[in-house]
């Protein structure tokens, strides 16, 4: 059996649970959790052959709960590729969360911004991804119960439920900036000549977990969106030096906006089970 349905019977054997929709949760925005109507958490290290995450200010959880009356399932802290796990590891809890049954999916990250009058703490829905720079999570041989072999990749960010985000979040004030997302392998943050690079690419913003977790979902057919928070101007951008604790502070700054946003979004999403 691969691994992947150890750790579903695994959880099957401690969690009662049908989530409609799968919630990650980047650097600085795990708060969000707290915000729900919680029914169960489990702890990744208690579901067997999980990969668990190594990151200060990742906690490693699945939380189980209500947003208004939509049952959700959180993933509070993801695992990364710059921990060293093969990328089929990496995507593992999405691919899970997509065997529990999730239909929608929402990745937040916290990323470096692009454009030039970005600030720190803007939002920004993610429209397109360029994953090019690490390694494909499908690479190796295709799970077909999982999805196709050559998956189409011409709206991994589903258009209609970013027409869905843009409404929430005109209808509750809050500004949404869109943007191409570029995902490189970090732990590094770029030199200035990748930011240069990115940019020239056709990217807004930059980081290190969104789009292998975006490609293998929408391999499965669940239908995402993505939200990042802009934590910091990317290198060369910035006129400072780069740190992880500036990240989590910029994205524990934005985070009730951020919250309200995601708590609207999920309220007005179209659940087929329901
Ligand atoms: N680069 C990559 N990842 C990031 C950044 C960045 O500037 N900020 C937050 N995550």
């Amino acid at each position: 059996m691969s691994k992947l349905n150890d750790c579903y019977k695994s959880l099957l054997n401690q969690v009662n649970f049908k989530p409609a929709v799968g919630i990650v949760l980047g650097s600085g925005l795990g708060n969000f959790a707290d915000t729900i109507q919680v029914v169960q958490t489990i702890e990744y290290s208690n579901i067997e052959g999980f990969p668990v995450s190594t990151v200060s200010g990742h906690k490693g959880r699945y939380v189980f709960g209500y947003v208004g009356n939509i049952p959700v399932v959180i993933m509070q802290g993801r695992v990364h590729y710059y921990e060293g796990y093969s990328m089929e590891d990496v995507v593992l809890p999405i691919r899970l969360m997509g065997l529990m049954g999730i239909e929608n999916l929402i990745l937040t990250n916290a990323a470096g911004g692009l454009d030039e009058d970005m600030k720190p703490g803007d939002l920004m829905m993610i429209t397109d991804q360029i994953s090019s720079f690490v390694p494909s999570p499908l690479i190796g041989k295709n799970d077909d119960s999982l999805g196709t072999r050559f998956p189409d990749m011409s709206n991994i960010y589903n258009k209609d439920l970013q027409n869905l985000v843009r409404n929430v979040a005109y209808a509750n004030g809050i500004s949404l900036r869109e943007g191409v997302y570029v995902q490189f392998t970090g732990p590094n943050y770029e030199s200035p000549a990748e930011v240069r690079m990115a940019k020239m690419l056709g990217g807004s913003a930059v980081g290190m977990s969104t789009a292998c977790e975006a490609l293998a979902a929408n391999h499965m057919g669940i239908k995402l969106i993505g939200i990042s928070c802009i934590s910091n101007l990317a290198s060369g951008i910035s006129e400072t030096p780069l740190n992880h604790l500036e990240v989590k502070q910029a994205a524990d700054r934005v985070a009730p906006v951020f919250q309200k946003l995601v708590t609207e979004i999920v309220k007005v999403l179209k659940i087929n089970s329901n």
